[in-house]
């Protein structure tokens, strides 16, 4: 018997596969200095590793422009952040989608509050699923950004990027990603979509630690600095390098958090190199390994998604949202037993059943609006990861399965 059972890899992965914990040690002992600045051999070989990663990462993203446009940052909302204040000017008009996140939300609503932005947000379907027209529809000639959430932490639906991406390229604005629940899940191609601005957070698919995250500026956007400071290049100029990485980096990166992406990616190359064969995998490249790597973890996180929700779907006081069949969507799952509330489900999963889930709003409060679970306080939340195994997911059904039958009676009881 575990003493946790996992299910809140959509907050974020645990465990990282063991390469990156310890290469993260390795390199920050070996390695743990200022990188580039300083000169000298330690730190130059530490930048080396840097730009390794930015190589890495364009290659995994399908980006083939200059490694130096992935900036790295703390997280996906600074990043959200930076790309939101640095693209958009009072009188802009911008058009997010209902699904997003607190950190795309609030920006947006600060901008539209504070900085005179316009902001449509886009609904969607029962499933979770953003008709790409709403989004033309919504468009006028003053929208500088369309910011979409690839995959929504909540209900799991994952909208067709591609579609978006062919009607933003039609206009001048700039389509922003929000690749959070799906980068190390499905592949992402950034040229043939058309994303523009594509951001990611280091701790959840990647397998990196927290405390790391970024964003791919496509070449040709301009996007105004979030801050201004040292670079260790250009330091007599009295502003802020307008040459990427540096425009949107300044101050001393996380050394162990970009070493941490650095072992991830290696490791999807390994996990894609069994998957292919030594003989396909020969000459693959990074690319086609991750891909390889990819599909097989997808194939692992569907398997419990899809038994999961047989499985929610065949308690009678039980209410499992978003996605159905073979809809696209990500491992997250959401559901409801019978009105109660969702912080005491969580609660009881945990104290009674050692089971980890995230149950609340998720930091989407409109798809909560939208599916009338405020009242509920938000949704019981599973997302099962790589590394859930066959006695996690029969933790969680006997767990499930008992509450839900706790709830029926207590309801039962309290109808005599
Ligand atoms: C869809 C989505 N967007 C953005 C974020 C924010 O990520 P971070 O907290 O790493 O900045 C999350 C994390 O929960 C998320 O799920």
């Amino acid at each position: 018997m575990k003493e946790n059972y996992y299910f809140d890899n959509a907050a974020t992965s645990w465990p990282k596969p063991e390469p990156v914990y310890q290469f993260m040690d390795a390199f920050f002992r070996s390695h743990g200095v200022n990188p580039g600045r300083a000169g000298h051999q330690l730190a130059a070989e530490a930048e080396i590793m840097i730009s390794q990663t930015r190589r890495l990462l364009a290659d995994f993203f399908g980006y083939g422009g200059d490694a130096k446009r992935v900036v790295f940052s703390l997280n996906a909302t600074d990043s959200l952040n930076a790309a939101l204040y640095g693209l958009v000017d009072p009188g802009d008009h911008m058009v997010i989608t209902r699904l997003e996140h607190n950190s795309v939300l609030r920006p947006a609503n600060h901008l539209e509050r504070d900085n005179g932005v316009s902001v449509s947000r886009i609904g969607r379907d029962g499933s979770g699923y953003v008709d790409p027209e709403d989004i033309r529809r919504a468009m006028t000639p003053k929208t500088r950004a369309v910011v979409v959430n690839h995959g929504s932490n909540v209900l799991g639906a994952v909208q067709d990027l591609k579609a978006i991406g062919a009607i933003v390229r039609e206009s001048n604005a700039v389509l922003v990603v929000d690749s959070c629940q799906t980068a190390g899940v499905l592949p992402i191609e950034m040229d043939d979509w058309g994303i523009d601005v594509l951001v990611f957070t280091g701790h959840k698919g990647l397998f990196g630690p927290m405390g790391i995250g970024g964003m791919i500026v496509a070449e040709g956007i301009d996007m105004r600095a979030p801050r201004a400071g040292g670079t260790g290049v250009d330091s007599i100029s009295p502003y802020q390098p307008d040459d990427y990485p540096f425009h949107l980096e300044a101050g001393t990166p996380s050394l162990p958090g970009i070493a941490g992406l650095n072992a991830a990616q290696h490791w999807f190359a390994d996990l894609g190199r069994q998957q292919l064969g030594p003989k396909a995998a020969g000459d693959a490249s990074h690319r086609d390994l991750c891909r390889a790597a990819l599909d097989h973890i997808y194939g692992v996180e569907m398997d419990h998604t899809q038994r999961l929700i047989k499985t929610f779907e065949s308690i009678d006081n039980v209410l499992v949202y978003g996605p159905r069949g073979n809809q696209p969507r990500v491992a997250t799952l959401c559901i409801n037993i019978d009105g109660l509330p969702a912080d005491e489900a969580g609660a009881m999963l945990d104290a009674d059943h050692g089971i980890c889930v995230r149950a609340g709003l998720h930091c989407a409060p409109l798809v909560h609006e939208d599916e009338g679970t405020v009242g509920v306080k938000g949704t019981i939340r599973f997302s099962p990861g790589y590394f859930t195994d066959e006695e996690d997911i029969e933790q969680v059904i006997e767990a499930v399965t008992e509450i839900s039958e706790f709830v029926a009676g207590r309801k039962a009881a309290a109808a005599r």
